[in-house]
C-alpha cells in the first residue's frame, strides 16, 4: 500500500475566511483507491512555503505520491506549478497531459490549468486544480494509472506488458 499525503494550496482556507473542501475529498478519493493517506498539509499560496512542504515530505519519505490541490491558475499568487517544477528532478508531462485531455472533454476552462507533475527522489508530485469539483475530474483521470508509475518508481520490476485496464 502506497502512502499518500494530500497538500492544500489556498490562501483563504490558510486564512480560515473557507473551509478545505478540495484536500479532504481529495484524500477520500485516494484512500478509495487503495492508499493509505499519511496526512494533509494546508499552506498558502506562496512559493517557498509550498516548496518546503513539499521538499520535507519527499526528502523525509513520508509519502510516495504528493497530490496538491490548488494555485495551477493564472491569478498573480498562483504558483503551485512554479514550486513544482522547483523541487522536482525530472517531470512526467503525460501526466497533467492526460488530465487536461480528459478534462477538455468537460470544460474548454480545462486548458487554464497549469498543473505539472514530476518525480523528487522516491516521490511522485502531482498537482490538481482547487475547486472539488475540477480536482476530482482531473485526480479521476490519472488515479488508475498512477500505482504502475510508482511501483516503478520504487525500484521493484514492473511488468509493463501486463496491462490492467
Ligand atoms: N478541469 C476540470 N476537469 N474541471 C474544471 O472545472 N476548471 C478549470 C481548470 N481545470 C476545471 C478544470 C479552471 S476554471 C481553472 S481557472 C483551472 O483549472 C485552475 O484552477 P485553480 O486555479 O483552482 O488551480
Amino acid at each position: 500500500m502506497y502512502r499518500a499525503i494530500v497538500v492544500t494550496v489556498s490562501d483563504r482556507s490558510f486564512r480560515g475566511q473557507r473551509p478545505d473542501s478540495a484536500g479532504p475529498l481529495v484524500a477520500e478519493i485516494l484512500k478509495e483507491a487503495g492508499y493509505a493517506v499519511a496526512g494533509a498539509e494546508l499552506v498558502p499560496d506562496e512559493q517557498p512555503l509550498i516548496e518546503a512542504v513539499l521538499r520535507r515530505i519527499a526528502d523525509g519519505e513520508e509519502a510516495q505520491l504528493i497530490v496538491t490541490t490548488g494555485g495551477t491558475g493564472f491569478a498573480p499568487r498562483d504558483v503551485t506549478p512554479e514550486a513544482t517544477l522547483a523541487v522536482c528532478e525530472r517531470l512526467t508531462p503525460g501526466i497533467p497531459e492526460a488530465m487536461r485531455y480528459a478534462s477538455s472533454q468537460i470544460t474548454n476552462r480545462a486548458m487554464l490549468s497549469r498543473a505539472q507533475a514530476g518525480i523528487r527522489k522516491g516521490t511522485l508530485i502531482v498537482n490538481l486544480p482547487g475547486s472539488p469539483k475540477a480536482a476530482k475530474e482531473n485526480l479521476d483521470a490519472v488515479l488508475p494509472a498512477l500505482a504502475h508509475g510508482l511501483e516503478m518508481l520504487s525500484g521493484r520490476p514492473a511488468d509493463c506488458a501486463a496491462l490492467t485496464d
